[in-house]
């Protein structure tokens, strides 16, 4: 049986990972119904990452996608980025474009809280790849459309490789821990793709050289980005390559089976400035605390970098 395309939004802060997990969910329209993306600050300041998205949609082909610009800055906290992993512009790689589709004029949190209201409730997944500060913004402002999300699908957090941003923290939840602790405590079902998995979704030269071999725009960008980003973690890491850390985010939503986890409790150190950010996962069971999340901790990562090729290859 065939199911209707899901409803999602994407909330994100590109980032070359951030751009390939876009790309994949306008590649998927048979599975995914992209209705708008909304940019916030977090790799690089908002201007670049609702620019950057502006590019992405671009490149797919897709100028009518609703990009939206968010929140500047986290909750409390000042802003930290990640120009160190991304470069400057938070695509560095290849020469881009300026883009010339249109920012919508609506602030994305109005329309996160828009969109959930005028859908049928349980319809709307929400896909954060960057600080949750638009999401948690939202169920702030507007507490009664927390009821309504179906589910939110998040890159985020880490319990065996704990940090990579600081010893104990992952960058999207440390740079708005405050956020990450509305989202964690908001009852709403809830996946997280933590550095656990995405650390096991890595490049090699063979997969790399497979989005080139497209000889498409889209695949060529992707090898390029992929190219720039992988210094970093092989140079801090000693891995073959780099994480694919975002797109295992759309790649859930697609195809759940190349992915195992465990429904367990996981809540958000906010107090200590040593720890801040850090997601205290009970992989094992060791207290009675709720089950509030689905902890994603394997994959598959050859089916995972077949479909992502297979789907680039499309646009
Ligand atoms: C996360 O941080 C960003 O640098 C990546 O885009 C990803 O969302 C990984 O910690
Ligand atoms: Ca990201």
């Amino acid at each position: 049986m065939t199911h209707p395309p899901r409803k999602i939004i994407i909330d994100t802060d590109p980032g070359q990972d951030d751009a390939v997990a876009i790309l994949l969910a306008l590649a998927s329209p048979e599975d995914l119904e992209v209705l708008g993306i909304c940019a916030v600050a977090g790799n690089v300041p908002l201007p670049l990452t609702e620019r950057n998205t502006r590019i992405v949609c671009e490149l797919a082909g897709k100028p009518d996608v609703r990009v939206f610009a968010g929140c500047d800055r986290p909750l409390e906290r000042p802003l930290v980025t990640a120009e160190h992993v991304h470069g400057k512009t938070g695509l560095d790689g290849p020469q881009l474009a300026d883009p010339t589709m249109p920012l919508q004029d609506q602030h994305a949190v109005d329309f996160i809280i828009e969109t959930l209201r005028r859908e049928p409730a349980h319809t709307v997944t929400l896909c954060p790849l960057g600080p949750l500060t638009n999401i948690a913004t939202a169920m702030q402002r507007a507490p009664d459309i927390i009821p309504r999300i179906g589910q939110i699908v998040l890159m985020g957090g880490a319990y065996f490789e704990v940090g990579n941003i600081t010893p104990a923290a992952e960058f999207n939840i440390y740079v708005d821990p405050h956020a990450a602790d509305i989202v964690f405590k908001s009852g709403v079902s809830l996946v997280v793709l933590p550095l656990d998995v995405t650390h096991k979704a890595l490049t090699n030269r063979a997969r790399i050289e497979a989005f080139r071999a497209l000889g498409t725009e889209p695949g060529r960008m992707v090898a390029e980005w992929t190219d720039f980003f992988e210094r970093f973690d092989m140079a801090k890491y000693g891995s073959e390559g780099a994480p694919l850390h975002d797109p295992c985010v759309i790649a859930y939503l697609i195809d759940p089976s190349l992915f195992e986890g465990r429904h367990i409790n996981v809540e958000i150190e906010v107090q200590s400035e040593l720890t801040m950010g850090m997601t205290v996962a009970d992989w094992w069971g060791v207290t009675d605390r709720p089950a509030n999340a689905l902890f994603i901790g394997g994959i598959d990562a050859d089916r995972f970098f077949a479909l992502l090729t297979d789907r680039i290859g499309r646009l």
